[in-house]
């Protein structure tokens, strides 16, 4: 069983974006961390980023048979795309919207999330350790060992 890890844009520059909102903590970093919790509850994972939304919304049609759920931060389109919302609308599985930093302390441009009204769970400003939580709250709702 596969849970698609979907990165959006920028997020290939965590480590030396921002580093004090972000973190030191690399993208490779954070899907070898994803890959490890995963394994824990059984399962595998499919990482993916792009910095482009139909890319993003194209890995989400390709899941959608292929995967048991996902962990999703869509970075700035998730406070921007009503494409991917819908392209999540077809996705029948359990969706964990993930934030490293946490949008509703910053800018009121991030308050409001596409992305929140089809997600199982939203996880925020937890830093990386965000994704583990993500995995652990998906492993818990697929009733998988690590849950
Ligand atoms: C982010 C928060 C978004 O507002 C921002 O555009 C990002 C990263 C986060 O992980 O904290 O690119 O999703």
């Amino acid at each position: 069983q596969t849970v698609l890890i979907l990165n959006g844009p920028n997020l290939n520059l965590l480590g030396v974006r921002e580093p004090e909102i972000y973190g030191r903590t690399t993208l490779a970093d954070i899907e070898d961390i994803c890959t490890a919790s995963a394994a824990e509850a059984g399962l595998g994972v499919r990482c993916i980023q792009s910095n482009h939304e139909g890319e993003l919304i194209d890995a989400v049609h390709e899941a959608r048979e292929t995967t048991v759920g996902a962990i999703i931060n869509a970075g700035a389109y998730t406070h921007t795309s009503l494409a991917l919302h819908d392209a999540l609308k077809s996705y029948d599985h359990p969706i964990i919207e993930v934030h490293l930093s946490n949008p509703h302390a910053r800018e009121s441009f991030r308050h409001h999330s596409y992305l929140s009204p089809v997600a199982a769970a939203v996880i925020t400003g937890a830093g990386a350790k965000g994704y583990v939580h993500a995995m652990e709250i998906l492993a818990d709702k697929l009733g998988t060992a690590a849950g």
